[in-house]
């Protein structure tokens, strides 16, 4: 059994899929500890609240990067953590806590990566981007995070198409929907049972 920190901002709507998933036993081995928000009024924390995990907010407001990571980890390691769960996590953590946790940090992010990922591609701002370039696939990946934005190793990705009428609300949602909830969860559920192994960037599965 893993130790799954949720590290969030938003929603949880994929904190709420590998819940659900843990429940209908979809996902094993992985024991979520601890949900910690960036913002006090994320609805991820009320999911947390209503599944009985723990939860904490560990805002940024007034501290430096460094202090900021720092409170981060220190509490990551009180809750024992050993797997950390970037969903939907708009913040952007120092190299401190990237090098206590190599491999041991995913992110999910809502397109095909390496496209349309980076700095300041995050939200609604990637479907946005997405629907301007008149792209017809979009999707969503999940990762290793390095200490360069978006550009860890690859662990799952899933393609969905883009209709006609798709504005970047409507694809934001089917993204989540059709990819994310799918990939995040059998991501966990590959890492908690050791299925995962990085090797020069790329990721093997067992
Ligand atoms: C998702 O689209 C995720 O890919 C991105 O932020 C969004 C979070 O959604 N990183 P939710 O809070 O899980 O509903």
């Amino acid at each position: 059994m893993k130790n799954v920190g949720f590290l969030v901002s938003g929603e949880g709507s994929n904190l709420q899929a590998v819940i659900d998933s843990i429940n209908n036993k979809s996902v094993n081995n992985a024991n979520i500890v601890t949900v910690i928000s960036s913002r006090e009024n994320a609805y991820a924390l009320e999911r947390a609240k209503i599944n009985n995990i723990d939860s904490m907010v560990i805002a940024r407001s007034n501290i430096n990067l460094e202090d900021y990571t720092k409170q981060l980890l220190e509490y990551l390691k009180i809750m024992r953590v050993e797997l950390i769960v970037m969903a939907g996590f708009t913040q952007i953590v120092g190299e401190e806590l990237v090098s206590e946790y190599a491999n041991r940090i995913i992110n999910i992010h809502p397109s095909i990566l390496p496209f349309f990922g980076g700095k300041g591609m995050y939200g609604i701002k990637v479907h946005e981007a997405v629907i301007k370039s008149k792209a017809r696939i979009t999707g969503a990946t999940t990762h290793f995070v390095t200490d360069i934005i978006d550009r860890g190793p690859i662990i799952l990705q899933k393609e969905i198409h883009i209709n006609e009428n798709d504005t970047p609300l409507s694809l934001q949602q089917r993204v989540k929907e059709e990819a994310e909830w799918l990939i995040l969860p059998k991501t966990i559920d590959l890492y908690c049972n050791e299925k995962l192994e990085v090797k020069d960037n790329y990721v093997l599965k067992k």
